[in-house]
């Protein structure tokens, strides 16, 4: 682990396929950021066993275990600040946050959402897309506010809605993008390329337009 690096906490809840693009973009040869630790509200999580092969501290604290979301929340912040990360990142952490945890790392905490943000904040944004009858689709990597899936946009993939897509043919392209996009994102923020600005974000001292940076897919 170079000292240079910025060391990155991943909290997650299911199968960390976005935990696994991190992992493998931080083992590049240029990375310039440390997966130094993932937490899992969930003990049985497949992410977790991701990150113990990749040689990564893994943690599971269960929400279960604390009387409310305000004690879960302190508890996570311990966890999470024992690592000192310059960046905290949320890959499919399925928790609604409380302000507290959100002000703690305001302006270094990340999240990826299989929308095109602020279309379909919540689930089920895939059937919720074919739903509409929209012909594009995507994801998207937002600084996390204390509005639930709203803090303003870093990047976003769009993706066409193909004649006979269903939820699951939907959500496993988008999965492609998000793969690509989530290390992009942490990248530009471990190089100081990027800066949360009340509800805007600076890549490299330049406002980025409302729905973020593009990819098309
Ligand atoms: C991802 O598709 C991510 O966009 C979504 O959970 C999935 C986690 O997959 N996140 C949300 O819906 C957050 N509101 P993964 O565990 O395979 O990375």
């Amino acid at each position: 682990m170079s000292r240079d690096k910025c060391n990155v906490v991943v909290l997650i809840s299911g199968s960390g396929t976005n935990l696994q693009a991190l992992i493998d973009g931080a083992a590049a040869a240029d990375a310039d950021f440390n997966v130094c630790a993932v937490i899992s509200n969930k003990a049985e999580a497949y992410g977790l066993t991701r990150a113990r092969d990749a040689g990564i501290n893994t943690v599971a604290v269960s929400h279960r275990d604390f009387a409310d979301r305000e004690s879960f929340d302190r508890a996570l912040i311990e966890e999470i600040d024992r690592h000192q990360p310059g960046l905290v990142v949320l890959a499919g952490f399925m928790r609604i946050l409380t302000p507290e945890f959100v002000r703690h790392y305001s302006g270094r905490l990340l999240n990826i959402h299989p929308s095109l943000l602020p279309k379909y904040q919540g689930l089920h944004t895939h059937q919720r897309a074919l739903d509409a009858g929209d012909r594009e689709h995507g994801a998207t990597v937002h600084f996390v506010t204390e509005e639930l899936d709203g803090g303003p946009a870093i990047i976003q993939a769009r993706i066409p809605v193909e004649p006979g897509d269903s939820a699951d043919t939907l959500a496993a392209r988008v999965q492609i993008q998000e793969h690509f996009i989530y290390p992009m994102a942490v990248s530009w923020f471990a190089r100081g390329r990027l800066r949360m600005l009340d509800d805007r974000v600076e890549l490299d001292g330049e406002p980025l337009p409302r729905s973020g940076y593009t990819v098309t897919g």
